[in-house]
C-alpha cells in the first residue's frame, strides 16, 4: 500500500478551508493508502505565539480532525514535536539545502515582508516540513497548491542527498487537490480562505457557532448580478459559495444553477447557511465529547510511538552517511 502524509500549522481555528482542501482530501483516501497526519505545531512557532493558546490549540486541532472524519484506525495521528528526531534531521538537511533555495519560497518572501524582525525559523521552516515529509518515506503529500513549492523542495534536497550520500530517502510527490475545492474567503473572494486571517468575517471557523456561520455567509460579498451561476472570474463570490455546496454535498454545479434558476442571491445564501451549519454542527457534537476524553492521548502516544521509530531509524543512517557517530 502506498504512503501519504500531510500536517497542518495550528495557528489560528480550523476553518471551512481546511476541511474541504486538506481534510476532506485525507478523509476520502485513507482507505487507500496508509495515511500519516500530523499537527504541525514547531512550525506554528515560526511567528510569534502565546504559549496557553497554543497548547490549547493543538489539542483542539486533534480532536476536530477525528470529529470530521479522520479514522484513528485507518490514520497514525501525531503531533510533530512529539518526534524528537525531527528536528535533528532537519538539520542536517538545513546543512544540504542552499540559503538561495531557502529564501526564494514564495511564503518566505511574502511572510518575511510582513514583519522586519522575521526570525530564522521563518526561512528555515521548509527544510523542516522536508524532515517530516522524508523520514517516513512517504509516497505521495497530499496539499493545496501554496504548499507545493515546499514539498518540490523536500524532493530537490532528498535527490541531492541520495546523490551524494547514497540512497536515503524515497522521493515524494505532491497530491494537489482539484481545483474548485479551493475555498475563498467570503469577504474578499480573490484571496483563499484563511485561519491565520486576522479579520475573520470572512473566515468559518469550525468551532463557530451557528448564528455565527449563518451571519458570515449571508453578508458573504457577491456581485449586483441576480443569477446563480460558477463563473470564477466575474462571479468569484457566488463561485465560492458554489463550490463550498459541492464539496458538502456530492451535488454538482449544474444542480445548483438549476435549484437557483429565477431565486434571489438572498435565497442561495440561505440555502448554502443551512448546508454548513448542519455539517459544522455534526462536526462539533463529534468534538465535544471528544475533547476531553482520554481516548485523544491514547491516539496520540500510539501515533507517536510509530513514527518516532521510523524518524530515528532514518536519523541514525543520516548520522551514519554523513558521518557524525563516535
Ligand atoms: P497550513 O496549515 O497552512 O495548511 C494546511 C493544508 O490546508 C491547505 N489549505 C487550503 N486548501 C484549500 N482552501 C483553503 N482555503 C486552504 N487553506 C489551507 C494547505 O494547502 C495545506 O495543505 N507547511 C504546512 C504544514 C506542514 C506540512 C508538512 C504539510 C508542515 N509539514 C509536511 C504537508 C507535509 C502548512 O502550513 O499548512
Amino acid at each position: 500500500m502506498k504512503r501519504i502524509l500531510t500536517g497542518l500549522k495550528p495557528t489560528g481555528d480550523l476553518t471551512l478551508g481546511n476541511y474541504i482542501g486538506a481534510i476532506k482530501q485525507m478523509i476520502k483516501m485513507q482507505d487507500e493508502y496508509e495515511s500519516y497526519i500530523f499537527v504541525a505545531d514547531l512550525h506554528a512557532l515560526t511567528v510569534p505565539q502565546k504559549s496557553e493558546e497554543l497548547k490549547n490549540r493543538i489539542r483542539n486541532f486533534i480532536a476536530m480532525y477525528i470529529a470530521c472524519g479522520i479514522d484513528p484506525n485507518k490514520n497514525v495521528i501525531y503531533l510533530q514535536s512529539d518526534i524528537e528526531y525531527i528536528p535533528c534531521i532537519s538539520w542536517i538537511l538545513e546543512c544540504s539545502t542552499y540559503y538561495g533555495e531557502a529564501s526564494r519560497m514564495i511564503q518566505f518572501k511574502e511572510k518575511s515582508k510582513e514583519n522586519a524582525n522575521f526570525s530564522v525559523g521563518l526561512l528555515t521552516y521548509p527544510v523542516l516540513m522536508a524532515s517530516d515529509i522524508l523520514c517516513v518515506d512517504t509516497d505521495y503529500v497530499p496539499v493545496g497548491i501554496d504548499q507545493k513549492q515546499h514539498v518540490e523542495l523536500a524532493r530537490d534536497i532528498a535527490i541531492r542527498f541520495n546523490k551524494k550520500f547514497g540512497d536515503t530517502f524515497k522521493i515524494p510527490e505532491p497530491l494537489i487537490s482539484a481545483a474548485g475545492t479551493k475555498i475563498k474567503d467570503l469577504k474578499d473572494p480573490t484571496k483563499k480562505m484563511s485561519k491565520s486571517e486576522e479579520n475573520p468575517v470572512g473566515v468559518i471557523s469550525l468551532f463557530d457557532d451557528k448564528e455565527v456561520i449563518r451571519k458570515k455567509i449571508m453578508s458573504a460579498t457577491t456581485d449586483s448580478e441576480m443569477r446563480v451561476i460558477f463563473d470564477e472570474e466575474n462571479k468569484p463570490g457566488i463561485s465560492n459559495l458554489i463550490n463550498i455546496v459541492v464539496s458538502l454535498t456530492g451535488k454538482t454545479v449544474k444542480d445548483i444553477e438549476t435549484m437557483f434558476v429565477g431565486k434571489n442571491y438572498g435565497e442561495f445564501k440561505k440555502y448554502v447557511a443551512d448546508i454548513v451549519v448542519e455539517k459544522v454542527g455534526e462536526i462539533q457534537e463529534k468534538y465535544n465529547k471528544l475533547i476531553n476524553s482520554k481516548e485523544l492521548d491514547e491516539i496520540l502516544d500510539k501515533g507517536a510511538k510509530k513514527v518516532r521509530e521510523l524518524a530515528l531509524s532514518k536519523y541514525a543512517e543520516m548520522r551514519e552517511k554523513v558521518g557524525v557517530v563516535r
